[in-house]
């Protein structure tokens, strides 16, 4: 079969690196993808919010299945459009999407569908959500409604604090997306994800992960979109994820298929294990940046076979093969990230960091240069490796990571910390 790839992450990377080894797919294309992709997939400039041009690419290079990696395509009513023209798609249809593009949204089906979550309110300006701040105990936590790239959400610790972050989300600094906002209750206990595929009717659980989003050693600094993860989550035994399936995923999907916007795709929920069970932070349309690395190096069965099958509605009859293995990916970025940071330096050592099945570097921001590769993005690569144990993986992962340099090059060192700790 022939497949189309949207994106250029380190996310992408790894969907393209899996799909790379399935034995049905004869051609893989990836729009616009980078330096690390072009190994494994064909490079396109298509403008992938340009919908009629992505729908001419697959017409005219037959194309059975297009796998969209990012969710402001989703968002946006690619698989709608893609649909519409007869062309199989993998990820939700924009209805569908609104599960990551309005927090409101999903609260609210939360409450109707009986789905462990904090409580909450929804505003639509600053006088209301101060007076019930007001009225609540703090810490307690304030989030704009809309797709604010990680950082719309403030965990009050003060009553002037949450006043002061739902003033700022009403005086635009979010835009669009910060016109409602949702006050709710801090949640106490451990972070997992936990990722399911689903159909529109069947979901099927894939695997759980924890990531680090903060930008320094010891969770310190400001948020990034992640620094590295590992999975599995130690924190999710068996009989947790059951009680995840049962009582989060399955109502939602169900909830989702009775609104008449079934949900296809990755649903990606971010949860918080409290004392009293797994509880919904967040839901996610797509695969997690940089969880999906993980997921990919320990996934068995056929990645494209499975695509597919979720695209076509018959998960029902899959099953999947995970590695016993831990995985893990430490990410390489350009100095300064999330903030500003200078880049183009040319990367040494990638060849050097090629020597086992067990490792895969999957690039983000890079740009080939003739023969060099150079890191043009604030998240530049994905060092991934898998072992026995958390810290057989980090070991593997670090070594790789000394292999590969560049003047502006940044990491974490502590990647998989909590994991290694419950190890040792
Ligand atoms: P979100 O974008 O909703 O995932 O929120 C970003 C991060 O804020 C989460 O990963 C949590 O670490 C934290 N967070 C969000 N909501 C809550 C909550 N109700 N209680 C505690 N922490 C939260
Ligand atoms: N790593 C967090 C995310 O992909 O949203």
């Amino acid at each position: 079969m022939k497949i189309l790839v949207i994106g250029s992450g380190g996310r992408e990377a790894a969907l393209c690196w899996k799909l790379r080894q399935s034995e049905t797919v004869e051609t893989l294309y990836c729009a616009p993808g980078n330096a690390g992709i072009a190994e494994d997939a064909s490079c396109i400039a298509l403008d992938s919010s340009d919908h009629g041009a992505v729908i001419q690419f697959c017409q005219e290079n037959s194309i059975d299945l297009v796998v969209i990696g990012p969710e402001a395509p989703l968002v946006a009513g690619l698989a709608d459009d893609l649909r519409e023209a007869e062309i199989a798609a993998f990820g939700p249809a924009a209805l569908a999407a609104q599960l990551e593009g309005s927090k409101g949204f999903t609260k609210d089906l939360c409450k109707t569908a009986n789905i462990p979550t904090a409580a909450y309110e929804r505003f639509s300006d600053a006088a209301s959500a101060k007076a019930y701040v007001m009225a609540q105990a703090c810490p307690i936590v304030i989030k704009a409604d809309g797709l604010a790239a990680g950082k719309g959400v403030t965990i009050a610790h003060t009553r002037p604090d949450a006043l002061a972050a739902i003033e700022d989300c009403f005086r635009g600094r979010f835009g669009e997306a910060g016109a409602e906002v949702v006050v709710e209750a801090f949640l106490d206990g451990e972070e997992a994800s936990f990722f399911a595929i689903c159909d529109g009717e069947t979901a099927l659980p894939l695997a759980t992960a924890q990531d680090h989003k903060a930008a320094y050693d010891g969770d310190k600094g400001p948020n990034t979109g992640g620094m590295g993860a590992y999975s599995p989550a130690p924190v999710m035994t068996d009989a947790l994820c059951d009680q995840v399936m049962a009582t989060i995923i399955d109502p939602t999907m169900r909830e989702m298929a009775a609104r008449g916007m079934p949900f296809s795709g990755v649903l990606y929920a971010g949860l918080m294990i409290t004392a009293d069970g797994p509880q919904l932070i967040e839901y996610n349309v797509r695969f997690g940046d940089p969880e999906c690395q993980v997921l990919m190096m320990r996934l068995e069965s056929d990645l494209a076979k499975l695509l597919t099958a979720a695209a076509k509605g018959q998960l029902a009859f899959q099953s999947l093969r995970w590695s016993a293995d831990k995985a893990i990916t430490v990410v390489m970025t350009n100095k300064g990230y999330p903030g500003s940071y200078s880049k183009g330096d040319v990367i040494s050592g990638l060849d050097a960091a090629k020597i086992s099945r067990d490792i895969a570097v999957f690039h983000a921001g890079t740009k080939a240069d003739g023969d060099s590769v150079l890191a043009t993005g604030g998240r530049v690569l994905n060092v991934t490796a898998k072992g026995a144990t958390v810290t057989d993986a980090q070991a593997k992962a670090y070594e790789t990571v000394q292999k590969i340099s560049w003047p502006n090059a940044a990491y974490r060192s502590d990647i998989g910390w909590r994991a290694i700790a419950r190890e040792s």
